[in-house]
């Protein structure tokens, strides 16, 4: 009987996996590379796989931030080109934001596409009044635990890690 596909966190062997999933999923090593360091520099806040019949085919991590209240960035999300528009990204990312928000986090932040990431929550309103490199029309944030953040200005930063993407 073919198993189910299921969420969980990322364990200790799934990093090769992974990796093979990033660096397959873009055009560099560079989302690779990064997922590596922040696990190695102990940033990352929850990490996600997507797994159908023992294989990981989707990941999603978050990491953490320093902003002006508890938040995290969303990066990287990817599925495997073999199982897209399954709704494997939403539910890692569902299953991620429903996670954090029940463990106080209040705040997301992501730089993507408006187009998908409205569907979660996110809005580049509300990621406009902080400062940030990646600031602009695809910077956006995502109330966790309230309609509204409880400032809506101030400096925001990624972890460390994210210094070294090109
Ligand atoms: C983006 C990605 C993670 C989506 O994974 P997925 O499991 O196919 O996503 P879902 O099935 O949950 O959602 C699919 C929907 O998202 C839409 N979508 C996917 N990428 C999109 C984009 N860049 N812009 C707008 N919509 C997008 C699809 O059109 C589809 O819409 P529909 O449901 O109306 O048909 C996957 O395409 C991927 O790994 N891409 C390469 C890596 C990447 O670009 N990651 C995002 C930046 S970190």
């Amino acid at each position: 009987m073919r198993q189910q596909r299921s969420i969980r966190h990322e364990a200790a062997s799934d990093a090769a996996a992974i990796r093979t999933l990033l660096t397959r999923s873009f055009p560099t090593s560079a989302e690779a590379d990064l997922v590596d360091k922040l696990r190695g520099d102990g940033d990352l806040m929850l990490a996600l796989v997507a797994e159908d019949a023992g294989e990981v085919v989707g990941y999603t991590a978050f990491s953490v931030m320093n902003a002006p209240f508890v938040a995290v960035g969303l990066a990287p999300v990817a599925v495997d080109v073999d199982n897209r528009r399954k709704g494997i990204a939403t539910a890692m990312i569902l299953t991620g934001l429903g996670e954090l928000r029940a463990i106080g986090v209040e705040a997301a932040f992501v730089l993507g596409e408006p187009a998908y990431y409205t569907r979660f929550g996110f809005d580049a309103a509300a990621a406009s009044g902080f400062q940030s490199p990646y600031a602009g029309p695809y910077f956006m944030v995502a109330a966790l635990r309230a309609s509204r953040l409880p400032v809506s200005t101030g400096p925001v930063a990624y972890a460390a890690a994210f210094a070294d993407l090109s």
